[in-house]
């Protein structure tokens, strides 16, 4: 066999928030793709590490009391369990906050600037004048220059959707002081992405096949067509206070997050190749033989697809042979959310107990190598694994093992039985070869992949079922056939478990176990060779059957999102909309800030606000809006339209019927999708984290609330 050496990566997660079943999607369908192919023998590294840097992670530290590396080492701690809970094997899990990162983001930064590709001219920002401070479009709020609408964050509005520039908003202040910011200017360095050599290269590169075809039409779209240059350079200097790199002959510069967390790869391989003496340079210099893959969310594709491999390729390196990149993870069809408890924590998932396995199954089954979306369906989830997992593959296993062990001593067939199992398994499962299955393996599709073994399972099923052992088990004198269907349904199980390795690695740990076989590998069979090949050997001694996998209890996944409902106000990590993305490209996250308490008003000032009970007698979609839900309020009086932006956190099925609070005198407003008649009231940051007021019980429709 041709041994391929390859290093694989998957996004560095950010420091300060905890790993979610979104993050896992990314790091199952990597680990199930490198364990497939170490399964295969070739040399394969799958690193990753903490994303540490940046204004968020600094100020999430202040508020905690604690230094940045206390705050990065605890999480970099928490993550790893994360990983490891869920079987994630890297061969080195490191940190942004390194020497080796630090080394090759100097080293890349000083050839860019020895080319000639790094300029520096003086920007205009928004400055905290009490914690003097810049701040990062994500850490200014105030009034939507568009609606009006309160304390909406410096990039865009999440009532009305309007995007625009932090200077634009009115009455702006600090998340981080409640200052009110002023102007600044200072000097920024930039990476001349726009320099007519990088953008010719990235023209090349992303048509070369480092990407997905909708991936590259998508940078190509950022690129524009030849002749109409529509990149701008990148900032990629923050001035002090911030955590990180500091920029070598700038003072009180720090490269920009973004900036040295890819530089993180070759920092967390570095650290590897050390103590387990690789060779770096086979795998970084630019006429490397060696394979490259990043593996990725969608919303971070340009940061790899452009940003990095012209990083790459104007420092002397390599650049990465393909960028996967994966959709967002949606549950139940939605957004996941903090207040309908489908915001999961990896943590809370294992903490109740629930097997990893069987979300590593579910994720696989619906992998398919592309940019779509995935869902994961909490009914379908337990289904799917119920009778797909239990039922389909270990039942093989659990309606054969006993009488093998109780009556033949745990001893398969052997001799001229052996012979002709054999042969029905070269004649009946002719088709039970890797090839199908290794090449949909190979091209991320595991969803395919998954198809074919549990074919494969229910052929295996329908012979066993249709020879019955339990029955024969029964009747004196047939102990030969029993021996001969159980040593078969045992057989049939062993050539299973191989193709379900990369995906189910504990689990087939067990069962290499109980089969008493070596660790299994993924088998090579040349295309004249027979599928029995592949089988245990004659007369072979099986252990016990121990019980391998469980049902879900549907009650399980209630208590899940439960408790994910339930640690609303302790959780801190933050939901990531594709609106949202383009905040994460600035480093920030929502910071935990509350909005400072606005001047004082008089009893009268308040009394001019007209508060009214309101049932909602309906709510829907609005077609085309992304934040909005479109209500019917009665007021008593009369009925009422309002078009409110609640829609990441609501399901309009759920608002049906439910009373709530709206301000009934605020004047009507026009809006693209038709005349909003009020406002409902509504509390907490946006996103997943909206919660809209009920009054008591009782209350009726159109009551004043004073
Ligand atoms: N720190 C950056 C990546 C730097 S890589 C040099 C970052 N971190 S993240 O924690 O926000 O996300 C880590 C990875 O998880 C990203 O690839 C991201 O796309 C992925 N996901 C985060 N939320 C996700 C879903 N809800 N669904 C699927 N993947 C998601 O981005
Ligand atoms: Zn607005």
């Amino acid at each position: 066999m041709n041994k391929r050496k390859i290093l694989v990566t998957s996004a560095l997660p950010y420091a300060n928030g905890s790993i979610h079943l979104g993050h896992l999607v990314e790091y199952i369908q990597t680990d199930i793709w490198v364990r497939f192919q170490k399964m295969r023998g070739h040399e394969i590294y799958y690193v990753c590490a903490d994303d540490t840097h940046g204004t968020p992670i600094m100020l999430r530290a202040e508020q905690e009391g604690i230094t940045p590396e206390a705050l990065i080492a605890r999480v970099h701690d928490e993550h790893y369990g994360d990983f490891t809970g869920f079987h994630i094997h890297f061969d080195n899990y490191y940190s942004t906050h390194s020497d080796e990162t630090r080394h090759y983001a100097e080293d890349i930064y000083q050839k860019l600037k020895a080319g000639g590709l790094i300029t520096a001219r003086g920007i205009e920002q928004l400055y905290d004048p009490q914690r003097n401070m810049f701040l990062p479009d994500r850490f200014v709020k105030g009034e939507c220059p568009k609606c009006g609408a309160k304390d909406q964050y410096g990039d865009s509005c999440e009532a009305c959707g309007a995007a625009y520039t932090p200077t634009e908003l009115k009455n702006p202040y600090s998340a981080v002081s409640g200052a009110t910011p002023v102007k600044k200017s200072s000097e920024h360095y930039f990476f001349s992405l726009s320099d007519e050599r990088c953008v010719d290269f990235l023209r090349r590169w992303t048509r070369a096949g480092h990407l997905q075809p909708e991936a590259a039409n998508k940078m190509h779209e950022w690129l524009g067509d030849a002749g109409e240059n529509k990149m701008s350079d990148w900032d990629i200097s923050r001035d002090a206070p911030y955590f990180g790199f500091e920029i070598p002959g700038a003072p009180g510069k720090y490269f920009y997050v973004w900036l040295d967390a890819p530089i993180g790869y070759m920092g967390s391989f570095k650290h590897l190749c050390a103590r387990e003496n690789i060779d770096f340079d086979a795998y970084w210099r630019k006429d490397a033989e060696t394979e490259l893959y990043h593996f990725i969310g969608k919303d971070i594709l340009y940061f790899h697809a452009l940003f990095w491999p012209a990083m790459l390729n104007y420092s002397g390196y390599r650049t990465p042979t393909q960028i996967f990149a994966h959709g967002f993870l949606t549950v139940n069809g939605e957004k996941m959310s903090k207040s309908r408890g489908t915001f999961i924590t990896a943590h809370s998932y294992l903490k109740q107990g629930l097997n990893p396995e069987w979300l590593r199954y579910y994720y696989a089954a619906k992998l398919n190598g592309s940019m779509e979306d995935i869902d994961l369906n909490l009914d379908d989830f337990v289904a799917r694994v119920n009778s797909d997992l239990v039922g389909k593959f270990i039942n093989i296993a659990s309606r054969c093992a006993g009488f093998i062990t109780k009556r033949f001593d745990g001893r398969l067939v052997d001799g001229e039985d052996y012979r002709t199992l054999q042969q029905t398994v070269d004649e009946r499962f002719a088709n039970w070869r890797p090839d199908a299955i290794e090449k949909a393996f190979e091209a991320r599709d595991f969803s395919l992949a998954v198809r074919q073994i549990m074919r494969f399972a229910d052929e295996a099923n329908e012979m066993i079922h249709a020879m019955a052992p339990w029955e024969i088990a029964k009747i004196p004198g047939r102990e030969a056939d029993l021996q001969r269907i159980c040593s078969l349904g045992i057989q049939l199980f062993y050539l299973l478990a191989r193709y379900l390795k990369p995906i189910l690695p504990e689990t087939i740990r067990q069962v290499e176990d109980f089969l008493n076989c070596s660790k299994l590998t993924w088998p090579c069979l040349a295309a004249n060779e027979p599928v029995s090949q592949l089988l245990l050997p004659a007369g072979h001694a099986i252990h016990a059957y121990q019980h391998l996998l469980t049902r879900i209890d549907g009650k399980q996944i209630d208590a899940l999102v439960a408790a994910n409902k339930q640690s609303l106000s302790a959780d801190s990590g933050t939901t990531k909309t594709g609106a949202k993305a383009a905040t994460e490209a600035t480093g920030g996250d929502k910071p935990k800030t509350a909005a400072p308490i606005a001047e004082t008003i008089t009893i009268d000032d308040f009394s001019k606000i007209d508060l009214r009970v309101a049932k909602i007698v309906n709510a829907e979609h609005v077609e085309g809006a992304e934040k909005l839900l479109k209500l019917t309020l009665d007021i008593g009086s009369e009925q009422r339209t309002v078009f409110a932006g609640i829609k990441s956190a609501y399901d309009p099925e759920q608002l049906k019927g439910r009373m709530t609070v709206m301000v009934a005198n605020l004047a009507p407003r026009q809006m693209k999708f038709g005349l909003s008649e009020g406002m409902v009231l509504a509390a907490g940051s946006g996103g997943g984290e909206l919660f809209i007021l009920s009054p008591d019980t009782g209350a009726q429709p159109g009551m004043r609330v004073k």
